[in-house]
């Protein structure tokens, strides 16, 4: 039945951290999946999390089904911490199911978009994160390229994507990061959100927003700063919620996806096609993550302890951006490293031509996606050296 299938290439991203596993070099350096890492490379647990679960297994009497829209209360805060005030302005019009990560929740997304409106494209930004094509596109839905990055100057090509989201029609689905884009780092300022919120809202179309750093970018208010923009001033808008970075809970799959619909008789049939959704794909989700995620929101003690841990992990991105730009910039005066400071998240794009990528990889055991993507985190004060030496050795090769 299954002989003729081809064996597969390895997946852009996972596939480097399979790479990097099986590279016996001592001195590798790993700055492939984007999951964060502290000066030793390891990617903790926060304390808090770890508190809020040693509660919920002390209490925990049973393991029944939680239910097909999962953690009520975890969807209710997770959405509050998006949204902020205005998660209670939006209850009646805001539908939300809790989901298998943040993944789980843009494949929610894309399903029941195909289901209500089957010719519906979603325009994704150019690049953007190598599994948001496969994940959406595989639910049977249709997408589309906007321009996004702009490589001479390593900021938003604004002009252009303002321009190219201005010519779409009438209930096109305008996929954005709210922060911390993934691949490239930059993300859009007040104005520019100000200007994408007067155009989707002009031309009716619809932002479908993917949230998975929330925090990571500055801080947990300024990193939703777009989005609750957009959910002030649209009538609908999709939103995936992943918990795996903030609440470094990435093997538990906590997530939610959530549609703030034109009216409340809407979001309640969302709410129904949701569950239905959801139960013909997996049945219910995984009950474990979100409970934690829940937990540490409610309780003022953990909330505070998190949002502490999260605004250090932050800083520590923030001044590995500086340290790795400032090492490189000793060793290529002539080159502008700025822009590594300047952007924002775990990621950046090296912009090397595929030559220098396939070399640091290969030659100099520093591993990333073919891409040239690098994921901040795993630079740190043993390895920067290591790794800029490595970078200005490739730099120049076509
Ligand atoms: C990444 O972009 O590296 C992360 O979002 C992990 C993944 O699943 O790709």
């Amino acid at each position: 039945m299954f002989g003729n299938l081809e064996t597969l290439a390895p997946d852009p991203i996972l596939g480097v951290t399979a790479a990097f596993r099986r590279d016996p070099d001592p001195t590798k350096v790993d700055l492939g999946v984007g999951v964060y890492r502290d000066e030793y490379g390891n990617t903790p647990v926060p304390a808090a999390v770890r508190e809020a679960e040693r509660a919920l297994l002390a209490e925990q009497r049973t393991k029944v089904y939680v239910g097909p829209a999962g953690n009520l209360e975890f969807n209710e805060r997770i959405v509050a911490l998006a949204l902020g005030p205005l998660a209670g302005q939006l209850r009646e019009r805001t539908a939300t199911i809790q989901t298998v990560g943040g993944c789980g929740a843009l494949r929610m997304g894309a399903e029941l978009l195909h289901a209500a409106a089957p010719d519906s494209v979603v325009h994704v930004s150019d690049p953007t994160w190598a599994n948001h094509e496969p994940l959406l596109g595989n639910s049977g839905i249709a997408l589309e390229r906007y321009p996004y990055y702009e490589p001479a100057t390593r900021s938003v090509a604004f002009d252009r994507m303002l321009g190219h989201i201005d010519r779409l029609p009438a209930g096109a689905v305008v996929l954005l990061h709210a922060c911390c884009h993934n691949p490239t780092g930059v993300d859009l300022g007040p104005e520019q959100w100000r200007a994408v919120a007067d155009v989707l809202e002009r031309r009716n179309l619809v932002p479908f927003v993917d949230l998975a750093y929330q925090g990571f970018g500055d801080d947990l208010e300024a990193d939703v700063a777009g989005l609750r923009l957009l959910a002030a001033r649209l009538p609908t808008l999709l939103l995936a919620i992943s918990c795996s970075k903030n609440f470094g809970l990435y093997r538990e799959r906590a997530g939610a996806f959530a549609i703030v619909a034109e009216n409340a008789a809407t979001a309640r049939a969302i709410a129904t096609h949701q569950a239905r959704t959801g139960r013909r794909m997996y049945s219910m989700p995984p009950d474990h993550g979100a409970a934690i995620a829940a937990r540490v929101l409610v309780d003022p003690a953990l909330r505070q302890a998190w949002e502490a841990e999260l605004a250090a992990m932050v800083a520590r991105m923030k001044q590995l951006r500086t340290l790795l730009a400032g090492r490189l910039a000793a060793r290529r005066p002539d080159l502008d490293f700025s822009w590594l400071t300047r952007q924002r998240g775990m990621f950046s794009l090296l912009g090397l031509a595929p030559a220098a990528i396939t070399a640091l990889c290969g030659e100099e055991h520093v591993y990333m996606p073919p891409d040239g993507r690098i994921n901040l985190a795993g630079v740190s004060d043993a390895n920067v050296d290591r790794v800029a030496d490595s970078i200005t050795r490739v730099i120049g090769r076509r």
